[in-house]
């Protein structure tokens, strides 16, 4: 596979910010833009340095699109539920912009990076202003600032190497929750993904920029961090370092401080022994795996070119639990893959039953035009596909419900995290493993580790307690 990694060169970024300066001399007053983001923790990652550009070039943040004089609608393609939400949203703007004239409507993220989608927006999307594929986000203030100045639609979503750029400004959410992206894009085409497509090849950042980004973090004050990349298991393999993911984490965890280190997502064919031993190792490596099975049948899973077996994932459990027995361990999993059968489905219920997943996420599949799944025979029905999707989540909830209740009288670490508007239990917090408590009590504070004991609990919730 071609080495595909596009370096900006630091004078790069910082003409980007000389193009903040030439934007924020444009305004009369403050203007102010709309970050509205679909997708997954690298989308939100992604929309954060957004907003650190807008920042840079003048704009304060609204939420409401009748104020906003810009609107970045950040794009999923992942599924065709979010692409098309995402396009509704965007035509809908034509109204608002109706009401505000000079409202300007910029379209990024992955959908823009689809085959054809470019000439699609240009016929059909006459609203956008602007659009932009990922891979010319550390870019974006040279392109809003062309669009602005010479006042006519822009479209850069050429089909390059991915880029790595370091130094970009950002604005992260308040609260005590950080995303640090290590990585972007996929290598492992499973073969119903277009994030291979859209997100180009695995590129992983330099440890040292990794480690300096997280010291800013945690100076800022964020807790609980979230290491971001399709596949954090492969990380450092671009770069012949001989740091793998295991060895960041262990150099993460060094830092001085309370706060939690996760990460998203792990492919199971790359979770190592070191791996898992080497949270084990580090407390402050939460508690929590998040380990996309997809399927449960040998002949689904060579077909979605997984690479691993049901086997071979089972025994990776079995050794996360061996090395972490209060490991939560949560996954995704998609039902009704093309030419999935009753038999196959039935495997997929096993392996959920077998292993007692602490929380599940399910998916329909949706075909995606250019992945090689979306030119197999699916002869199944909705109904049928609907069916098992409702089984499986019967399944599944009944075993959430019954991990949660297992909690109740235990006491356990919570790190508090914001408040919940319930008045009898005013603050909610996460345990290490990541599960959602909703607590009452002395020195409840967001942003303090505390011990809670649980009191109650559902299908996806906990209530407790602090024991101060
Ligand atoms: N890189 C991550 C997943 C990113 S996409 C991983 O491999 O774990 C998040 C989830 O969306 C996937 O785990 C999968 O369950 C689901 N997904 C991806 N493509 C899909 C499709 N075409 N249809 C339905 N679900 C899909
Ligand atoms: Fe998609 Fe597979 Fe890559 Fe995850 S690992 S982003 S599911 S191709
Ligand atoms: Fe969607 Fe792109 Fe993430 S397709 S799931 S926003 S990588």
């Amino acid at each position: 596979m071609a080495y595909e990694r596009r370096e900006i060169p630091p004078e790069e970024v910082a003409r980007q910010l000389e193009y903040c300066r030439r934007i924020r001399e444009r305004h009369t007053g403050t203007p102010l833009a709309l970050v509205d983001t679909y997708g997954c923790q690298q989308n939100e990652a992604d929309s954060q340095r957004l907003r650190g550009w807008l920042q840079e070039a003048g704009y304060a943040f609204t939420e409401d699109a009748h104020a906003a004089d810009l609107i970045v609608v950040n794009t999923c393609a992942v599924r065709q539920h979010a692409e098309l939400r995402a396009l509704g949203n965007v035509g809908q703007l034509c109204h608002t912009k109706k009401e505000k004239p000079g409202q300007k409507v910029v379209l990024c993220g992955c959908m823009v990076q689809e085959p054809g989608m470019v000439e699609k927006l240009r016929k059909s999307y006459g609203v956008v202003d602007l659009a932009l594929g990922p891979h010319e986000l550390w870019r974006f203030p040279e392109l809003l600032e062309r669009m602005l100045r010479e006042g006519r639609r822009v479209f850069a979503a050429e089909d390059q190497p991915g880029a790595v750029a370091e130094g970009l400004p950002v604005r992260r959410d308040a609260g005590v929750k950080a995303w640090l992206s290590i990585m972007y894009g996929c290598n492992n085409f499973c073969s119903y993904c277009i994030v291979p497509y859209v997100r180009g090849r695995e590129r992983s950042r330099r440890p040292e920029e990794i480690l300096s980004e997280f010291r800013e973090i945690l100076a800022e004050g964020y807790r609980d961090i979230t290491l971001l990349g399709q596949n954090v298991n492969s990380y450092g393999k671009d770069l012949g370092l001989g740091v793998d993911f295991a060895d960041l984490l262990a150099l993460l965890c060094r830092e001085e401080g309370a706060f939690r280190l996760r990460f998203m997502t792990s492919h199971p064919k790359d979770a190592t022994e070191k791996l898992l031993r080497t949270m084990a190792e580090n407390p402050k490596c939460a508690r929590h795996l998040h380990l996309p099975v997809q399927a449960g049948s040998n002949r689904i899973l060579k077909a979605m070119n997984r690479v691993y077996t049901r086997e071979g994932y089972l025994k990776t459990v079995e050794a996360a639990r061996r090395y972490m027995p209060d490991l939560v361990l949560t996954t995704d999993v998609i039902v009704g893959f093309p030419g999935e059968t009753e038999a196959d489905f039935q495997e997929t219920l096993s392996l959920v039953r077998q292993v007692e997943y602490d929380a599940m996420f399910t998916f329909l599949y949706s075909p995606r035009p250019g992945t090689p799944a979306a030119k197999l025979p699916d002869p199944e029905t909705r109904e049928a596909k609907q069916r098992r999707f409702d089984q499986l989540l019967e399944v599944q909830n009944a075993v959430s419900a019954r991990k949660h209740a297992a909690y109740v009288g235990k006491t356990v670490e919570v790190l508090v995290d914001g408040e919940s508007g319930e008045r009898d239990y005013p603050f909610t917090g996460r345990t290490s493993g990541g599960r959602l408590v909703r607590l009452r009590g002395e020195g409840a504070r967001p942003g303090r580790f505390i011990p809670v004991t649980v009191t109650g609990s559902n299908t996806w919730a906990l209530w407790g307690e602090t024991r101060e």
